[in-house]
């Protein structure tokens, strides 16, 4: 069986409203995810487990808190002022958390220690030093209408005036401060970012990273006044108009003259408008007329032009994005034509500035602002919540600080500040639970919309979490941070969260938040259809992290230049032909190895003994602490007339059971890839990932059912997709194989803790019978 990309090509014209994939120029373009700096590895590979750390940051807050702790001493006139000072000083002791480097998203390593004094509830201390209010307040504000100083953009100038001192008192602020200075160094050492389109993906990499250092170089310049970064920015705006001298035959002089900035695929416009923005912006007093004439120009011609073009012109496809698209296109487009337009609006004299604003705010809050369902879970999956919670933030800031008002982005979807917990408790012990299409992380799209969010939506535990991030460090974090925040967001936080909006049926259960190598299990089910073509075939799919590794893991993200990757999501894409997208790639069951269905609604059910983390670190649940999950997952399926699948924690939440209840009429696999070395022998299976142990075991074997292995490639009998699939070195896929017939099948995976943890034996229950003390005792 083979598959014929070009049979169908010509219906693809006919979905390409519905299509966030689709341009006419290139027929399918590729939807902007991360992609990490290439060169820069920042992990180490799969199979090691998290056991050396390296303590890089602990060191800041005793330097600094010795220097407060003398000059505090003076004012301890004032009761308040000398409550604010202890605090303040307290908080430079306790430092900043270090980040274990050779984890995937290096997650921080909270200390072992109690320390009731700091570990509080999480809260804004108004008695600490903090932002001074802005006297800019309109009491009618208008989309049309600036703050009469500059920077308009995120940063006013109060706030820089207030920066230096709050740096100094504040370990987080002056670790960022210090990351900031250091990256624009190295980006100065560089040549001027380097053209480079690719392929489907455009020039949204460098375009990327050309604001990236706008913005480190023109934060770096407001707090040095040191005029080489004047210059520097000035070299990097040149460039990327295409009138660049400096590196010869890879200036974007090679981009085609009348369209630098790929306006087929707008993100890349997008970025650069921002990034013009902000140069225009933030370094207004300092450059020439002639200079901001130039600058005004370029992003009138390659930017806000196209983006009226988008907007307007129906004989072009280009702004398909701000047609009813529900995700992280129509968040990064909207933000990058708003904070162009607000930088310039005034000096502009086309009248495309106040013409977009016009039109971006209200679609964003009609589109951008939906994205996230109303159980806070961000329907793109977890990856394009980084993007599209990114250009949310942006945009919302810059409108703040530039005309006084959100205009109601931040509030117009009243479930859209869930989305923060959702970030939280998407993040596991080792890593997220990265279902569907995800790369690996990178710097130029980071979680700090959270800071943001923090402030904005009264929720001190998002930016206490995010705060300790190894991504934390972004000249954006230096103005969204409210160093009034103080506590642990861990106190008082629940270890489970159920998500059960139809669209992510998910759930998510941990045994700390504050241990890397606690126990974490997540689950979905959720519809196949309504992810902007970024999921996979994956009802029933799970995670599971113990002892500092993850054991049953995600493939992640195919090659997005293969051929109809993100043609459509119907039952017969050519997406579900990849192996990383089919259900087989996924950690469920597959039946008669077909993919499930596209059509499934599958139903959901949870309980939790909503056990919370208290003020220590060191944290063990109690023993008939649990959750559990359970989905009927029947209308995935074509050929079974049942099907439900339960995960619970069990033992205090050490080990784990996974059953399966099936009526199938043909024969089935149960599946879950796993980057550990495995050894089976009949009913028991024994996984080793470096010195760690996961025993797994079947349980009521009567039905025959015993484990085999398999590499991580598609079966002989699927169809060959249109380009080869991805490899997935390392992993491997631990299977049961069954006939048809109805089997009760209950798998319990028994960590090796080594801690004097004796493992328990759950007794049998159906699943229509699961609750909280179903499985207290044998
Ligand atoms: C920010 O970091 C730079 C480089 O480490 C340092 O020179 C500067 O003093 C810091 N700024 C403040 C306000 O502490
Ligand atoms: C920025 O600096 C931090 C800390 O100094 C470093 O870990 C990170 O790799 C740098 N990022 C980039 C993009 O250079
Ligand atoms: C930079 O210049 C501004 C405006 O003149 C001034 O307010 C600020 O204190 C200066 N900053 C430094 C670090 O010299
Ligand atoms: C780039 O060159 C064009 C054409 O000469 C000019 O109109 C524009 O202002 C220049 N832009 C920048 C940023 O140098
Ligand atoms: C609309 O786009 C078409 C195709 O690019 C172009 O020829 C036309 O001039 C545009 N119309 C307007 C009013 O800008
Ligand atoms: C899921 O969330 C969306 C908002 O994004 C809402 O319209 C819909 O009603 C929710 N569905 C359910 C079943 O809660
Ligand atoms: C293997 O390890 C990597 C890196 O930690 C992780 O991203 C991936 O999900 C793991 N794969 C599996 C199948 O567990
Ligand atoms: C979906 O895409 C496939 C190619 O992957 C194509 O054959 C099929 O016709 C498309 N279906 C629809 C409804 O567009
Ligand atoms: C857990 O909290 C939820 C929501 O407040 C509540 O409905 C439920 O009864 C609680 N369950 C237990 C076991 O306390
Ligand atoms: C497990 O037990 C049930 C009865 O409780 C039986 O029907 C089934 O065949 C057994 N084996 C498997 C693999 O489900
Ligand atoms: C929980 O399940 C057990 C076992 O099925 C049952 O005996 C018990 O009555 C149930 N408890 C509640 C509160 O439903």
């Amino acid at each position: 069986m083979s598959y014929d990309p070009l049979q169908s090509q010509h219906q693809h014209q006919v979905y390409q409203n519905e299509d966030p994939a689709y341009t006419q120029s290139t027929g399918y373009i590729t939807p902007a995810r991360p992609v990490k700096p290439k060169g820069t590895s920042k992990w180490i590979k799969i199979g090691i487990p998290l056991a050396v750390l390296v303590i890089a940051a602990a060191v800041v807050g005793g330097i600094l808190g010795t220097r407060k702790n003398s000059s505090s001493s003076s004012s301890s006139t004032a009761a308040a002022s000398s409550a604010a000072a202890s605090s303040a000083s307290a908080k430079l002791a306790a430092g900043v958390f270090a980040t274990a480097t050779n984890s995937e998203y290096m997650i921080p390593v909270y200390p072992s220690t109690t320390n009731t004094a700091l570990y509080t509830t999480p809260t804004f201390n108004s008695a600490a030093a903090g932002w001074p209010s802005d006297t800019f307040a309109p009491a009618t504000p208008s989309v049309l209408s600036v703050r009469p100083d500059r920077p308009r953009l995120i940063a006013p100038a109060y706030k820089w005036a207030a920066l230096p001192a709050l740096v100094a008192s504040d370990p987080y602020l002056s670790s960022w401060n210090a990351s900031i200075f250091n990256n624009a160094s190295q980006y100065d050492a560089l040549p001027a970012v380097v053209y480079f389109m690719d392929g489907d993906s455009g020039i949204l990499d460098v375009a990327r990273q050309v604001k990236q250092r706008v913005k480190a170089f023109g934060y770096v310049y407001r707090m040095t006044n040191n005029t080489h970064w004047v210059d520097r920015t000035w070299e990097e705006l040149q460039n990327a108009a295409g009138n660049g001298t400096s590196s010869g035959s890879s200036t974007w002089s090679a981009a085609p003259a009348d369209d630098r900035w790929n306006s087929a695929h707008f993100l890349d416009t997008a970025e650069l408008s921002a990034a013009y923005g902000i140069a225009y912006d933030w370094f207004y007093d300092i450059w020439t007329d002639d200079q901001r004439e130039s600058i005004r120009w370029t992003l009138i011609q390659y930017g806000l032009g196209p983006g009226v073009q988008a907007y307007t012109n129906s004989s072009v496809f280009t702004g398909w994005w701000a047609n009813n698209i529900e995700g992280n296109w129509n968040c990064v487009c909207n933000n990058g034509l708003t904070m162009g337009s607000l930088a310039i609006l005034g000096d502009d004299t086309t009248g495309y500035a106040s013409q977009l604003l016009g039109l971006t705010v209200d679609n964003a809050k009609a589109n951008c602002a939906l994205a996230v369902s109303n159980d806070g879970t961000w329907q793109e999956t977890n990856d394009y919540w980084y993007f599209g919670s990114t250009g949310h933030a942006e945009m919302a800031a810059s409108l703040i600080s530039a005309t006084g008002s959100d205009y109601g982005l931040l509030t117009v979807n009243p479930n859209f500040y869930k989305t923060g917990l959702f970030h939280m408790y998407a993040s596991g012990a080792t890593t997220l639970f990265q279902w569907g299409d995800n790369g690996p992380n990178k710097y130029t799209a980071t979680a700090n919309s959270l800071l943001l969010y923090a402030s904005a939506y009264n929720q001190p535990q998002f930016a206490l979490f995010q705060r300790d991030q190894y991504d934390a460090a972004d000249p954006w974090s230096m103005f969204w941070y409210n160093p009034q925040v103080s506590g642990a967001f861990w106190d008082g936080l629940p270890l489970d969260q159920a998500f059960d909006n139809s669209t992510d049926q998910w759930m998510s259960m941990r045994s700390s938040w504050t241990d890397q190598n606690a126990l974490f299990v997540a689950i979905k089910a959720g519809t196949l259809q309504g992810h902007q073509t970024h999921n996979d075939l994956d009802v029933g799919d799970f995670v599971l992290d113990a002892l500092g590794t993850r054991w049953a893991g995600e493939l992640g993200d195919g090659d997005y230049l293969s051929p109809y990757y993100f043609s459509n999501d119907t039952q017969g894409s050519a997406r579900w032909m990849y192996y990383r997208k089919m259900t087989e790639g996924q950690n469920t069951l597959l039946v008669n190895s077909a993919n499930q269905d596209v059509t499934a609604k599958p139903t959901m059910k949870y309980g939790t003994s909503n056990t919370t983390q208290g003020s220590s670190t060191v944290f063990t649940p109690d023993s008939d602490s649990t959750a559990y999950f359970v989905t009927d997952m029947t209308s995935a399926y074509f050929d079974a007339t049942s099907v439900k699948r339960g995960i619970r924690l069990l033992n205090g939440r050490k080990q784990v059971l996974l059953q399966d209840e099936i009526t199938a009429s043909a024969s089935f696999m149960w599946r879950m890839h796993t980057n550990a070395t495995v050894k089976t022998s009949g009913t028991s299976a024994t996984l080793t990932i470096g010195d760690k142990t996961m025993d797994v075991s079947i349980l009521n074997a009567s039905g025959g059912a015993t484990f085999t292995t398999s590499a991580a490639t598609r079966l002989n009998t699927d169809v060959t997709p249109p380009a080869p699939d991805q490899e997935n070195p390392g992993v491997t896929v631990l299977i049961i194989s069954l006939p048809a017939g109805t089997y009760n099948l209950q798998v319990l995976f028994s960590p090796q803790w080594n801690d004097g943890t004796s493992a328990v034996t759950p007794p049998s229950i159906a699943l229509d019978d699961w609750n909280l003390t179903s499985h207290n005792s044998s």
